[in-house]
């Protein structure tokens, strides 16, 4: 059955359609002592259409969601599950994405969209305190574990995506970069 939402143009959304899987993660994330504790990881991500939205009757906006579930190799059990929407406004270039994570923080990153060498590069950056690109936190977090800014390059070309995050960190009296990156291949295009 065919709605609306198939006949929007995604642009260069379209290109992370689908499910995507890899096992050549690594997460690098602080230890007690605030030192680099680093553990590899397999992940999937799953990517559908959203939808396009209007506001104030002059932004044109579409958006895919995705769900992002993180396993750590030696175990295989869960210890990161993230959700989402990349957003994409087609007059302007600008890339945006959000993104909720179960620590009680969330935010909103944005970037220009480019391409190189047939890849679809995402660019993205949010910093604590900016009233747009910005993080919001629960007050633990803010006192004990504040994300400061967060980086994320993501990749794609053909099936392949690439992604690295660099999420600053205030942990421990330290401050602290998390990092995360990984390498997944599409196995299916089909929308949920
Ligand atoms: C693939 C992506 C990610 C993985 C696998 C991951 C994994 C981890 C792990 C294993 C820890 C240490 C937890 C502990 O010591 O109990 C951690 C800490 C943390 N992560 Fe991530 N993370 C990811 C992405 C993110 C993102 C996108 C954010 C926020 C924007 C984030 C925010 C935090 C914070 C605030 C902490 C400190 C909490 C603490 O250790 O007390 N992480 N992460």
């Amino acid at each position: 059955m065919s709605s609306i939402i198939d006949e929007v143009d995604y642009g260069p959304l379209t290109q992370l359609l689908g499910k995507w899987v890899g096992n050549k993660g690594l997460d690098t994330a602080p230890d007690a002592d605030a030192n680099p504790d680093k553990s590899p990881f397999s992940d999937e991500i799953t990517f559908s259409v959203s939808g396009p939205a209007e506001n104030a009757e002059e932004q044109n906006l579409v958006s895919i969601k995705y769900y992002h579930v993180v396993r750590k190799l030696e175990n295989g059990r869960i210890f990161h599950d993230q959700i989402g929407h990349w957003i994409y406004e087609k007059s302007t270039n600008i890339i945006m994405h959000s993104l909720s994570i179960p620590r009680a923080v969330c935010l909103l990153a944005g970037g220009e969209y480019k391409e190189e060498d047939g890849a679809s590069i995402f660019n993205v950056e949010a910093k604590a305190g900016s009233q747009t690109f910005g993080i919001m936190q629960s007050p633990f977090m803010l006192e004990k574990a504040t994300t400061k800014s967060f980086k994320m390059n993501l990749t794609v070309k053909d099936n392949e995506l690439k992604y690295r995050e660099v999420t600053s960190l205030h942990i421990y009296g330290k401050d602290f970069e998390h990092t995360d990156e990984s390498t997944l291949t599409r196995i299916t295009y089909e929308q949920e």
